[in-house]
Parts: structure tokens; sequence; C-alpha cells
């Protein structure tokens, strides 16, 4: 992780050395601009990548901490990152390594949710992966070969383990908890950008099969966000809430990756709703409070950490994925196209004018409001600018596709309905331990209590 002291110091050398001159290495003037200057962003960010070197674990970015900066979750993203990159530019350079990727990550139920990262494997860590499978799938993305899991059944899978009971206790009334098994830290909180996945993925996969349960368990969530208050009637997005206190202790941080991850959930639900009004306001909702709280001065802005450069490392890859998100909610739900579409143009024009060329060591920072490099750079750094850059080819791409409009990927309804689960790992906490042991005790009570609430109210 890049420590803030050391973050701080390169700030002041940059300031000493008159950086900040826009870089004419970087332009998104013409359309052949934009494809150049994202192949040079995306070719730095796999300079990050070295899970295609011998000896290395192919999948994922250097990690987790303290073995490296990036937890798992982070390479999901950046493949989808690379997708989008490869359906904006057609440049298909990364494919190969792509697919190789997703598919050595899968894990032995192939739902995503391999034995290596259980330590800190979070509903939200999975969703991540399970997204960009989806978003392979919405791509016509070329499909594995046929004795290898497929794009649409992978995300199938996420989506059903996360649908399963043993996810939706009956603590806070419902929604899932952060993490995934009861071991981990921070299974006591449920959080937006978990169920934000959850949602994603749940309208996505409603749009594209056109199975009304999908959509079910999407109305569902969102009701559910919106009940506890993780979602205010203003649309802004809060962080999450422990389960010991109902939900009501809510960690008022926003992160703009919840915000992108609802906004373009409610943008397929438009979509698959066929332009209905209440998803038409809900999405308008999310758009107006996404820009507002988010860009200020047309220009994204982490806002929870940005100003005192708090970000942590996942934190610094927030600003790709919105401004993805964004543009691919204009695809399927065009009105917001006007509004939206023209502030993620200035926003990519500040991005890339924190980017530096060679002369002393190419890459993009962070704080696009100063429209200059400002000391600090990563994987995040580097997925935020590619993500801006190449989604201003968005009106140039075809939309996504559906099972009935030439999908090609095969899916599989069942995926993950026999997936291990963490079964196994629910047993009750034994006499001896004491720290949590009530509490865990209630919620595992609350969570069989659940299960028959669930059943008899058949949803
Ligand atoms: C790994 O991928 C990177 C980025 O595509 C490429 O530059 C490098 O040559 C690849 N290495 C191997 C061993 O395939
Ligand atoms: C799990 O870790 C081992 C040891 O580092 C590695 O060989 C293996 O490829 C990893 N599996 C996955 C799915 O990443
Ligand atoms: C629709 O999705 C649900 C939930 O995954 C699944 O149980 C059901 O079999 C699906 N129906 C069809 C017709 O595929
Ligand atoms: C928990 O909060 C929900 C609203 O989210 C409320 O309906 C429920 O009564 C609360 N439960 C307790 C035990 O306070
Ligand atoms: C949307 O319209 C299509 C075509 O008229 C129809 O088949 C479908 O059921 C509609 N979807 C919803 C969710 O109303
Ligand atoms: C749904 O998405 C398609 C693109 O696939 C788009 O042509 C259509 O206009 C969208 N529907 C609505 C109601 O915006
Ligand atoms: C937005 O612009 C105003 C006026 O130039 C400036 O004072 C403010 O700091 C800017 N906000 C951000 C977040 O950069
Ligand atoms: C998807 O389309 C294919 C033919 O294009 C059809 O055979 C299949 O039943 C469809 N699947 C679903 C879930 O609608």
């Amino acid at each position: 992780m890049i420590s803030i002291s050391r973050l701080a110091a390169a700030a002041a050398m940059v300031v000493a050395a008159g950086g900040g001159v826009a870089n004419a290495a970087y332009s998104i003037a013409t359309t052949q601009d934009i494809k150049q200057t994202a192949a040079t962003v995306a070719w730095d960010l796999l300079q990050y990548y070295k899970g295609n070197l011998t000896g290395q674990t192919p999948g994922i970015l250097p990690g987790p901490p303290p073995a490296g900066d990036y937890y798992w979750w982070e390479a999901g993203a950046m493949w989808g990152t690379l997708i989008d990159y490869w359906k904006l530019t057609g440049d298909d350079s990364y494919n190969k390594i792509i697919t190789q990727a997703l598919l050595w990550q899968v894990g032995p139920d192939k739902d995503y949710m391999p034995p290596n990262v259980t330590a800190s494997l979070g509903n939200d860590d999975q969703g991540f992966w399970g997204m960009s499978a989806m978003l392979a799938a919405e791509n016509n993305f070329p499909d594995p070969p046929e004795d290898q899991p497929q794009w649409l059944a992978l995300a199938q899978a996420v989506f059903n383990t996360q649908a399963s009971p043993d996810r939706h206790d009956a603590t806070c009334n419902g929604g899932l908890r952060w993490q995934i098994p009861w071991s981990n830290n921070g299974y006591n909180y449920k959080n937006s950008i978990a169920n934000g996945c959850f949602f994603n993925l749940g309208a996505r996969l409603a749009r594209y099969t056109e199975n009304a349960t999908y959509a079910m368990w999407a109305e569902k969530t969102w009701d559910w966000m919106t009940s506890v208050k993780l979602m205010d009637e203003k649309y802004n997005i809060y962080d999450g809430g422990h389960v010991e206190a109902n939900c009501t202790d809510i960690n008022r941080a926003q992160f703009s990756y919840n915000n992108g991850v609802f906004l373009l959930g409610a943008a397929y639900m438009y979509n698959y709703t066929n332009g209905s009004d209440l998803w038409r306001t809900r999405l308008e909702g999310l758009v107006d409070s996404t820009l507002n709280v988010f860009f200020p001065n047309n220009t994204a802005y982490e806002v929870a950490c940005e100003e005192h450069m708090s970000c942590t490392t996942d934190m610094l890859s927030f600003k790709g994925y919105v401004h993805r998100w964004m543009a691919t909610a204009t695809q399927v739900a065009p009105i917001i196209a006007p509004k939206v579409l023209p502030v993620l143009r200035n926003s990519a024009e500040a991005a890339i004018a924190t980017c530096k060329g060679e002369a002393n060591g190419r890459t993009c920072g962070f704080k696009w409001s100063t429209r200059a490099y400002d000391g600090s750079h990563g994987a995040g750094q580097q997925m935020n600018v590619l993500g801006a850059v190449s989604s201003l080819l968005i009106g140039q791409a075809r939309p996504p596709v559906t099972n009935s409009t030439g999908g090609t990927s095969k899916g599989d309804p069942n995926a993950g309905t026999h997936s291990d689960n963490f079964k196994n790992e629910r047993e009750p906490p034994t006499v001896g331990d004491k720290a949590g042991a009530g509490i865990l005790t209630i919620a595992i009570l609350a969570s069989v209590i659940g299960t028959s609430v669930w059943m008899s109210t058949g949803i």
C-alpha cells in the first residue's frame, strides 16, 4: 500500500520540479487520439500485472497485503476494465490474458470463491469478479472453450450463491453481509457495496435472460437499502452498518463506487422494465446525486478521502468504475446521456492532465481536479484514467447484448446452487469462545428464523 507520508513527499517533489504541465502525449481530441491514449494507459496498467510471469499466480495483482498492494477483488475489476477497453477500442491485445485470468480464479465450485482468498472474501469481492464475467457475456467477449465455465454461467453462479438463504439472514431485516465466512472480520457489517454488486448483477441478469426472478431480487435489494436508510431519499448512499445495532449505526462515508454500481443497476432495471416511471425516477435521482456529490466542477472526486489524500489502495480505483458504469448506463438508458456524457468528457480531460510522459517515468496520478500530476501512482490510478478515456467512445459501441439480441454466452440457471458456500464454516462457536460469542449466537439464531420467514413468505 502506498503510505501517505511517501505520497506527501512525492507530491512536494513534483511541485518543486514544476510538475503539472499538460502532457501533449495524452490527447482525447479525436477518436484516434482517444484510442492511442487508452492504449498507452492500458499498457502502463498491465505493468502492474505479474500473473503471466513464470512462478506467479494468474489472474491476481500483487497481494493481498502485506504480500503486495492489492486485494483479490481489484484484479477482478481490472479484467472488467480491460474488457470494456477491448469493447470500446477494438484492441484485443490483452484478450488472452483476460480470459486466462477470469478462468483461473473461478475456484472449485466455479463461483469465484477460490480457497486462497477465503480470509478476506466478501460478497463485494466475489461480486466484482461476477460483474466482469457478466460484462464478458454482455459484450460477446470470446467464449471460453466448451469444457470451461462460460461467462453467463459464472455470473449466475455468483448471483445464486449470494441469493442463497445462507447469505440473507434476518439481522437488519435482510440484506447481504460484507464478508462471507462468519469467522472473517467484517462478517457483522452489512454494507452498500456488497448489496450493490448483487443488485447490479440481478438487474443485468434480468435484462439478459428475461428471467423475472433476478429482477425480483434487484427490487428487494433496493427496497432493503432504502428501508435501512443506507440509501436516503436524496439518493445519497452510505457505507454500511453493523448487525449488532440492527444497522442503525450507519457509517455515513460516501464512496463513488456505491453510487456507480447502483446507478448502472438502476439503468438496467429501467431498460428491463421498458422505461418504467419508477426506475426512471430512481435512475435520474441517482444520476443527480452522483454528479452532485462526486463530480464537483464536473470532475470525478473521491470525496471521502481525496482532499487529504487518505484514500486506501481500494479507494484509488473507484473513479474509473464510475466513469465506465455511467457510460454504459447511457447505452441502456439513453435518456440520461445529455446530462452525463458532457460531464464524463470534462472529467476525462482533467484525468489525462494528471498523466506525465516518458521523460520522468510515464504514469497517471489521482487528483484529477488539480489537472496536474500529484505524485501518486498505481494500478488504480491507471484503471481510473483508462476507464475515463476509453469510455469516451461509448457512443460508437454496441449496446450490451441479451440472450435474444445476439448474446452467445451459455448460461446455467442452477450454477452455484450446489456450491459449498461455506456451509461447513457455519458451526456454532464452542463454549470456550468468548469474544463476540453472544452476538454470534444471536446472529445464527436470527439466521435460522430468517430462513423460515424467507420460505413462508415465498420470496
Ligand atoms: C505478460 O503480459 C504483458 C502484458 O500483456 C506482456 O507485456 C508480457 O510480455 C507477458 N509476459 C509473458 C511471459 O507472457
Ligand atoms: C492459490 O495459491 C497457490 C500458491 O500460491 C497458487 O499456486 C494457485 O494458483 C492459487 N490458486 C488460485 C485460484 O489463484
Ligand atoms: C430463473 O432464475 C431462477 C433463479 O436463479 C432459477 O431458479 C430459475 O430456474 C430460472 N428460470 C428459468 C426459466 O431459467
Ligand atoms: C430493525 O430495523 C428494522 C428496520 O430496518 C425494523 O423494522 C426492526 O423492527 C428493527 N428490529 C429491532 C429488533 O429493533
Ligand atoms: C417489455 O416489453 C416487451 C415487449 O413488448 C415485453 O415482452 C416484456 O414483457 C416487457 N417487460 C416488462 C418487464 O414489462
Ligand atoms: C434499452 O436498451 C437498448 C439498447 O440495448 C436501447 O436501444 C433502448 O432504447 C433501451 N430502452 C429504453 C427504454 O431506454
Ligand atoms: C471547484 O472550483 C472552485 C472554483 O474554481 C474551487 O474553489 C474548488 O476548490 C473546486 N473544487 C474542487 C473539488 O476542486
Ligand atoms: C437463449 O437463446 C437460445 C437461442 O438463441 C435459446 O435456445 C435459449 O433457450 C435461450 N435461453 C434463455 C434462458 O432464454
